[in-house]
């Protein structure tokens, strides 16, 4: 009992291209802190956008609702001692920086690897479609994403393996207290 309240919420914000390897690397993270014991709740934003943020489109200005929406869920939750990890494109800078501002304990993680390893894997076939004209605006395709520029933690997906990655964030978040060793 003591020991959940002694639990520190943090927010881990995955943020990269689609493909990039967020959610895999975020359910993988999630797994290993509920066998902490830690409460754990994923935000994936494929996930969001059926039910928080069904309607929402792709502009510019329906993704930064998007992101204000899930940043608001993951802001309550934090405040409750719940690790929360949101895995959302979330390309825009100006609204992972308004999130950063209002979430306590926020990890920034960057998924960062090139648009054509993204497009090789093509998991959801959606390169492919964006490539057709089927999609437009596609993030990475003929829409922006603006990479961090001081994320708590990079995670180079292309040449790293998930399990490396994964350590990278568990370490991380040990670094800053939200772990115990
Ligand atoms: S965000 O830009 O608002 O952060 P979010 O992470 O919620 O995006 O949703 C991205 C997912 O929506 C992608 O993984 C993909 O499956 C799907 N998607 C559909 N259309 C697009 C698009 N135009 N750009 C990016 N992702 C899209």
């Amino acid at each position: 009992m003591a020991e959940k309240t002694l639990q520190k919420g943090f927010t881990l914000w995955f943020t990269g291209l689609s493909g990039s390897g967020k959610s895999t690397i975020a359910e993988r993270v999630a797994l290993k802190l509920e066998r902490r014991g830690i409460p754990v709740e994923i935000l994936d934003g494929d996930v969001v956008r059926t039910h928080l943020s069904k309607g929402l489109g792709f502009s510019r200005e329906d993704r930064d609702e998007n992101i204000k929406r899930v940043g608001f869920v993951c802001q309550i939750l934090t405040r409750h001692g719940v690790a929360v990890i949101a895995s959302v494109i979330s390309p825009y800078r100006e609204a992972r920086e308004y999130n950063r501002q209002r979430i306590k304990h926020f990890v920034e993680v960057y998924t960062r690897c090139p648009v054509e390893v993204c497009e090789a894997r093509d998991l959801k076939g959606l390169y492919q479609k964006a490539r057709s004209g089927e999609i437009k605006g596609f993030t990475g395709v003929d829409d922006p994403y603006e990479p961090p520029l001081n994320p708590e933690v990079t995670c180079k997906t292309d040449v790293e393996s998930v399990e490396e990655s994964v350590e990278k964030v568990l370490q991380k978040l040990e670094d800053m207290g939200y772990l115990p060793p």
